[in-house]
Formats: structure tokens, C-alpha cells, sequence
């Protein structure tokens, strides 16, 4: 923060605007969703903690909110709906003037899966969302989940999984798959007997005991990974490219854009991009540099420039290093 504002040559007393990378007023959605899992068997005894955990990261924010209003005095802090800052940093980055903006992530409040329709209009941006997948349905939570039970970092070391998924036959656990993650008309569903409802604690493991009995015991001591594990992660890989590039038609199918951008953690899935390329729906694909929640620092300040201005800041398109060397 101590470079940048040196870089802009201001003192943080003479910054006006602060925009922060989640809306907190959409965090409500997350306790009032939470209760109708309280009717459904598979879901009933992590209603209540589910709601009780968007509370709890509903208070982290408005202290993340309230140290940045600390650090810049003079300044609005704004929070930014967190898929429109990975949307339209996406787009920005992608120089296109007219695209489809599909966002797959873990969760941003609420929304896990997002499609948007965003053009340049005179010097702004038009950014219009036209559908959206809510939690628990998060193909970012059923990787994490899988990377986690592998013995890697989720959040994290995804991509060493998406590397162990070419040593490995799907075959063995697709039919699993098929029905942990089972695809709509319009997106896709998690079946919480698999993956269990969310609730942000360590004390609520995201994979089931029936998951475990039909795939291995968590990887926890480090060894060799072995046949068995390369072949969940293959199935897993698998899977994701299959909801990723159903994503994608779909997200042509809303907007009838032949440009694509990709944006959320999940845009980091490079074997799922490709198979997106592949499926030949797109003219081009675009990622940017940082998709995962990096990117939204600059997609927060891009969305609220641009809501205040009417002006898209240049700067971003094609380009990667914004920081300091
Ligand atoms: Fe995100």
C-alpha cells in the first residue's frame, strides 16, 4: 500500500475512494438460504452453522471495511459485488469490446458461478449479469474439497491436482462424479450426501464418510501418491472440464457473444479452458493474468471507477504487471 501511494505520488488522506472486493449487504442471503436446509435430511444438521458462518465472515468483512476506513480517513470504502470485480477485471484485461463473462469460483457472498454480457459503451462499460448459481452448488468448493482429501492446500494447490489428473485413468470414479456433481439445463448441482453443505470451519469437513468409503482415505502423511489417488483426481479433472464447458455454452447461449472471458479461481483450470477453446462454441477465449481473487483488487477499483465516472480506467487490457517489480 506504502509503494503504491508513493507511485501515485498521494498521501492516503487524500484518497477518496477505497473499493474492497465483496458487498457485505449480500451476505444476508447467506443466513436466510441457509434455513430451508433445515427441511432436507442431507442437509438439516449444518443449517443452523451454516447460517451462523456467513455471520461470522459478515463481521470479518466490516472489520477488514472498518481498517481500511482507519487507514484512509478522507475516503467512501466501498464493498463491490466480489463476480462483477473478477467479471469485469476479466473483461478489462481481455481488451475485447463486446463479450460473454462466465465467473466460476468458490464463493463471492453468495454467488458461485456467474454469466455477464459486457461491452465498452463511448469511454465506459456496460456490465449486465444475466445469470448466476448460488452456494452450495461450487465447482471451487468440490476441487478444494478433493484437493484437500489428496493432501494439497485447497484454495491453493489446485493445480498440482489438475497435474496428478494426467497420470490417472477417470474411469473408475466417473460414475461417482457423475452423481457428486450432476449437471442442469442450467448449471449444476453438488449432492450434499457427497460433499457436504458449506459451513467455513475445520470442524466440518467437506467431503462425506460415504465419499471417503468409495474413494480412499484422506492423503495426510505426505507419501507417494498412488494409482488410486491420480485416478480421483482424473475423474475430478474430468468432471470439471464437463461443467466448465456446459458453463460456456450456456453463457453463449444467454448472450450470443462469439468472445469469451474468463474469470473466478476456477478460470485457473487451464485443462478446463482448453477443453473450452476446444469445443469450438467461442471465437477466442480469454483468461487474464489473475483470475483468482488477486485479480479482484484491480476489478473492484475497475467496477466502482467505472459506476462513479462512466469511464472504464485504462491501463489493464493485456497487461499483467501492475505492482512493483
Ligand atoms: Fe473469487
Amino acid at each position: 500500500m506504502g509503494w503504491l501511494l508513493d507511485h501515485a505520488g498521494v498521501t492516503a488522506s487524500e484518497v477518496t475512494s477505497v473499493a474492497y472486493n465483496f458487498n457485505l449487504d449480500l451476505y444476508r442471503h447467506g443466513v436466510l438460504s441457509s434455513f430451508p436446509h433445515l427441511f432436507r435430511g442431507a442437509t438439516r444438521r449444518r443449517a443452523l452453522p451454516r447460517a451462523n458462518s456467513f455471520r461470522k465472515v459478515y463481521r470479518r468483512a466490516t472489520e477488514r471495511l472498518a481498517t481500511l476506513a482507519g487507514a484512509f480517513p478522507e475516503a467512501h470504502v466501498v464493498g463491490v459485488e466480489h463476480h462483477r470485480a473478477h467479471g469485469i477485471y476479466a473483461f478489462a484485461a481481455s481488451g475485447y469490446e463486446s463479450a460473454a463473462v462466465l465467473v466460476v469460483d468458490s464463493l463471492g457472498e453468495t454467488t458461485t458461478t456467474s454469466i455477464a454480457r459486457a461491452q465498452l459503451e463511448g469511454d465506459g462499460i456496460r456490465y449486465e449479469p444475466v445469470a448466476r448459481i448460488s452456494d452450495p452448488a461450487s465447482l471451487g468448493y468440490a476441487y478444494g474439497a478433493v484437493t484437500e482429501h489428496l493432501g494439497w492446500r485447497r484454495g491453493d494447490e489446485e493445480g498440482t491436482v489438475m497435474a496428478l489428473a494426467a497420470l490417472g485413468d477417470p474411469v473408475r470414479f466417473r460414475t461417482l462424479f457423475r452423481r457428486a456433481i450432476h449437471l442442469t439445463e442450467n448449471g449444476f448441482t453438488l449432492d450434499p450426501t457427497l460433499f457436504p453443505l458449506r459451513v467455513v470451519s475445520s470442524r466440518y469437513p467437506r467431503l462425506s464418510p460415504a465419499f471417503i468409503a468409495a474413494t480412499c482415505p484422506p492423503r495426510t502423511d505426505g507419501s507417494t501418491p498412488s494409482s488410486t489417488h491420480a485416478d480421483l483426481a482424473a475423474a475430478l479433472q474430468e468432471r470439471t472440464e464437463q461443467v466448465m464447458v456446459h458453463l460456456a455454452r450456456r453463457a453463449r447461449d444467454l448472450t450470443g457473444e462469439s468472445l469469451l472471458c474468463v474469470g473466478g479461481g476456477v478460470a485457473m483450470n487451464c485443462l478446463s479452458i482448453g477443453a473450452i477453446v476446444r469445443d469450438s462454441v467461442f471465437e477466442e477465449v480469454s483468461v487474464p493474468l489473475a483470475p483468482g481473487d488477486a485479480g479482484t483488487a484491480a476489478g473492484a477499483a475497475l467496477a466502482h471507477y467505472a459506476d462513479t465516472t462512466g469511464t472504464l480506467a485504462s491501463g489493464t487490457a493485456r497487461r499483467c504487471y501492475l505492482g512493483p517489480a
